[in-house]
């Protein structure tokens, strides 16, 4: 099938590359010409695992194509996602502009039938919105002839492991009344339903809110979790055995109830605000949601709480290893990342950040530029050389059992603040260590 995507950030580049991978042909659409001619030549602009070779081979097999040409792009389709970026307008709420603006690009374009598919996430009401958009490009244009169904799909990839979860999606949400556009996308999605039937199909405002009652109810587990946390710490209680004690539960389960030092990322935050914005809008009160984005918020200066209280204020002048930049492991993603509150919030107190992290070293150098008092270290080892702490932000693979003997030559003092409990306390304090972490 002949597929069309707007947007090439993590979700519309990895469907993009998903899709010509069992055989559709893809074409990529962007507005930002750096980033399509870097695809051009087989870079890719964000650190995806596995994602890299998926493109290159399918972008050489002639499946994947980039470009700017939005004319080219509509033309080419059957199908047209619109996959570009609904970031948190000054009041919390999606803002839709980059939406709205595909949907005019395709309407202006579009020469026959098409289905167009929101896969960004997008408020309920959105799929109307984009709807009266096209109606009233093809009226200017004289082109009411041509039909058009406006289907919701949202995408529940995770960054990190974003090519597996579209590869092998649990679920394939579709919000649409339309027979046609519903066939239509039984036919693209057919590969990926071959053992169960993973299609789900729904009216439109129902696929619009799915998306955002699936992130709002993992960030409250978190935010859950983390006021357990609180809670643990006060009452004298070890919240990793609370963990362990409720995960086994079934109904509860082990998935998102780590504590820690708050959710980041270009997702649970907006969708949360979105939703509550949402809400406010018709008059109704988000309780829930409030209070999940109220400990979140809270829960990110948890770091610096301890920090602060372990130097009883003196600050300035010191220096802290940070361990782990990105929101979570296996991105460069920094978009909302608890790093961020934490090194500034250093910054403020006058002082100094010598930080490591696998992949998040470029962009953390975007964000910050060059400072005095952030250092960007090769190595996690380079971060620790005469720091007078660690703290440990993003739980990567590569810091779960490091040497800590080592830590504690280059440290000029044994204190590690971590925020993702790595380590046993008991153990660490065997080990010689000041050992802070959340909840216990
Ligand atoms: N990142 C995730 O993990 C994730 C997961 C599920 C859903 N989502 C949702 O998917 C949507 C996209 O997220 P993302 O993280 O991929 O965004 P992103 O910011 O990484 O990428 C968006 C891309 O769209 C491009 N763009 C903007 N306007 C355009 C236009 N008019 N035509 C063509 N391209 C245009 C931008 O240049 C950019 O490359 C958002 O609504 C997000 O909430 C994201």
């Amino acid at each position: 099938m002949n597929v069309t995507v707007f947007g090439t950030g993590y979700v519309g580049l990895v469907q993009g590359a998903v899709l010509a991978d069992v055989g559709h042909h893809v074409v990529c659409v962007d507005v930002d010409a750096a980033k399509v001619e870097r695809l051009k030549k087989g870079e890719i602009p964000i650190y995806e695992p596995g994602l890299e070779p998926l493109v290159k081979e399918n972008h050489v097999a002639g499946r994947l194509k980039f470009t700017t040409d939005a004319a080219e792009g509509v033309k080419h389709g059957q199908v047209q996602f619109i996959a570009v970026g609904t970031p948190p307008d000054e009041d919390g709420s999606a803002d839709l502009k980059y939406v709205l603006a595909v949907a005019d690009t395709i309407a202006q374009h579009m020469e026959g039938d098409q289905v167009i598919v929101n896969k960004s996430t997008v408020p309920v009401g959105t799929a109307d919105k984009v709807r009266d958009k096209v109606d009233g490009v093809l009226e200017a244009r004289g082109r009411k002839d041509l039909r058009f169904d406006v289907v919701s799909n949202p995408e529940f990839l995770k960054e990190g492991s974003a090519v597996s979860d579209c590869q092998r999606p649990d679920r394939i949400i579709i919000g649409t009344a339309s027979r046609i556009a519903q066939d239509m996308l039984r036919e693209l999605y057919a590969p990926f339903s071959r053992q169960q039937d993973k299609m789900i199909v729904m009216d439109v405002r129902s696929a619009e809110l799915t998306k955002y009652a699936a992130n709002c109810m993992l960030a409250t587990k978190i935010s859950f979790m983390n006021e357990m946390a609180n809670l643990a710490e006060r009452l004298g209680a070890d919240i990793e055995m609370v963990r362990q004690g409720i995960g086994s539960d079934p109904r509860i389960g082990y998935h998102f109830i780590y504590p820690g030092v708050g959710y980041g990322g270009s997702c649970f935050p907006k969708d949360v605000q979105a939703l509550i914005r949402t809400a406010s809008d018709i008059d109704f009160d988000a309780k829930v949601l409030k209070a999940v984005e109220a400990r979140n918020e809270e829960q990110k200066t948890t770091l610096f709480q301890k920090i602060h209280k372990h130097y009883q204020g003196n600050l300035a002048g010191k220096t802290f290893a940070i361990w782990g930049l990105a929101f979570k492991p296996n991105t460069d993603d920094m978009r909302e990342a608890p790093s961020r509150v934490l090194m500034e919030a250093l910054w403020q107190a006058g002082a100094k950040v010598q930080a490591f992290d696998p992949e998040a070293m470029e962009e953390t150098q975007r964000i910050y530029g060059n400072r005095d008092d952030l250092t960007l270290c090769g190595t996690k080892e380079a971060a620790l050389r005469g720091a007078d702490a660690l703290a440990i932000l993003t739980e990567w693979q590569s810091f779960r059992a490091p040497d800590f003997e080592l830590i504690k030559q280059q440290l000029a003092a044994p204190v590690i603040f971590d925020g993702r409990n790595m380590f046993e306390p008991k153990r660490m304090s065997i080990k010689g260590f000041t050992y802070n972490s959340v909840g216990r």
